[in-house]
């Protein structure tokens, strides 16, 4: 696979590995634990050196399935793993970066992957009650004490981000981004391009939607994420059928998957773009991975650039209680 270069020098393959699946969101795993292990094994054999976790996927499961995982792998795959949660008996209560606690998290965070060094330390949520800059400045200290490599953040605004890097440099943002969540166009792609920073699409196949294998009939286990997703109750989907039909037709035309178009799309947005898709399952990495080969012609992406305002997307992509819960 192409590699490419998050901010300054993290160099990675084109498309990454996200590993929430595998301990919350999505309902139960098709497989045992060492199942998962061998599926994050088999993701790195198949040419992926970014796997992406956090503290809270778990909470802490997730973080000891990746480095239990990487262990035997350590130096083919960077790790990325994210702070800034209060987490009380398993749940999420509110953000925290305060500099004790991020300091707290990284310690704890390498004891669980079993590295020396975190590559990639997100701050998961802007947490309004502490500036950027002590953030920054608390990541900034463990990288000089070598214990995470490069400092990245999620979900965070333009500002954020330009007060953030000009205290200490980040890496990498990553945030929702695909063919049907498209809000960082407008202000966060440009400035992430004119600082020189990285982007990391979370949810990139639009959380399983954009594969095609979803529809109104689709039945979601009690406790997933997309069970109290507007997007995903069945008038909505019915609506959104729409917009898959139209990426699946460009695909058939490409002998390519839907999931691999909307990965191809997110790569040609940017070289400074590199897409986490998450599965649970072998053939489904070989099928993400394979977007990688799949160059879409300026016409297709511009089919697809109109695609979501001409069809439309019905429903939000968090519900209320959903935006709260994540600190949005
Ligand atoms: N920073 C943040 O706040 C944040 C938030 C959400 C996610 N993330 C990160 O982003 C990563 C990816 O996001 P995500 O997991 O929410 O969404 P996603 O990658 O868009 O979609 C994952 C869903 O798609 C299914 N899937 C994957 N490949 C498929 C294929 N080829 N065909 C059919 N279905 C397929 C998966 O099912 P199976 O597993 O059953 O294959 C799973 O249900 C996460 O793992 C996590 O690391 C970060």
């Amino acid at each position: 696979m192409q590699t490419r270069t998050l901010g300054q020098n993290l160099d990675v393959a084109a498309i990454g590995f996200g590993a929430m699946g595998m301990s919350m969101s999505y309902g139960p795993n098709p497989g045992s634990r060492e199942d998962m292990i061998g599926v994050l094994r088999y993701a790195v054999e198949r040419g992926v050196t970014l796997i992406d976790t956090a503290e809270v996927y778990g909470p802490y499961d997730n973080e000891k399935l990746v480095g239990e995982a990487i262990a035997p792998l350590r130096d083919q795959v960077k790790v990325a793993t994210k702070f800034g949660w209060n987490i009380v008996d398993g749940a999420m209560q509110g953000t925290n970066s305060r500099p004790e606690q991020i300091r707290r998290v990284a310690d704890e965070s390498l004891q669980r992957l079993g590295v020396d060094a975190i590559d990639l330390f997100y701050q998961h949520r802007v947490d309004p009650n502490v500036p950027i800059e002590e953030v920054a400045g608390t990541v900034g200290e463990l990288v000089a004490a070598g214990k995470v490599k490069h400092f990245g953040l999620s979900e965070a605004g333009a500002q954020t981000i330009r007060r953030a890097h000009s205290t200490f440099p980040v890496t990498a943002l990553q945030s929702e981004y695909s063919l049907w969540t498209r809000d960082p166009e407008a202000e966060i792609l440009p400035t992430l391009k004119e600082l020189g920073i990285g982007f990391v699409p979370f949810s990139p196949l639009g959380k399983g939607f954009l594969t095609g294998t979803i529809t109104p009939d689709t039945t979601f286990s009690a406790g997933e994420f997309r069970l109290s997703t507007p997007r995903f109750t069945p008038e909505n989907l019915t609506a959104n059928q729409a917009l898959v039909d139209q990426v699946r037709a460009l695909a058939s035309g490409r002998g390519a998957t839907p999931g691999q178009v909307a990965l191809a799309w997110l790569l040609a947005q940017g070289d400074f773009i590199v897409p986490i898709p998450g599965t649970r399952r072998r053939d489904r990495i070989d099928e993400n991975l394979g977007a990688a080969d799949l160059q879409l012609t300026v016409a297709e992406i511009a089919e697809l650039n109109t695609l979501a305002d001409r069809v439309g997307v019905a429903g939000e992509r968090y519900s209320e209680a959903g935006l709260k819960m994540v600190g949005l």
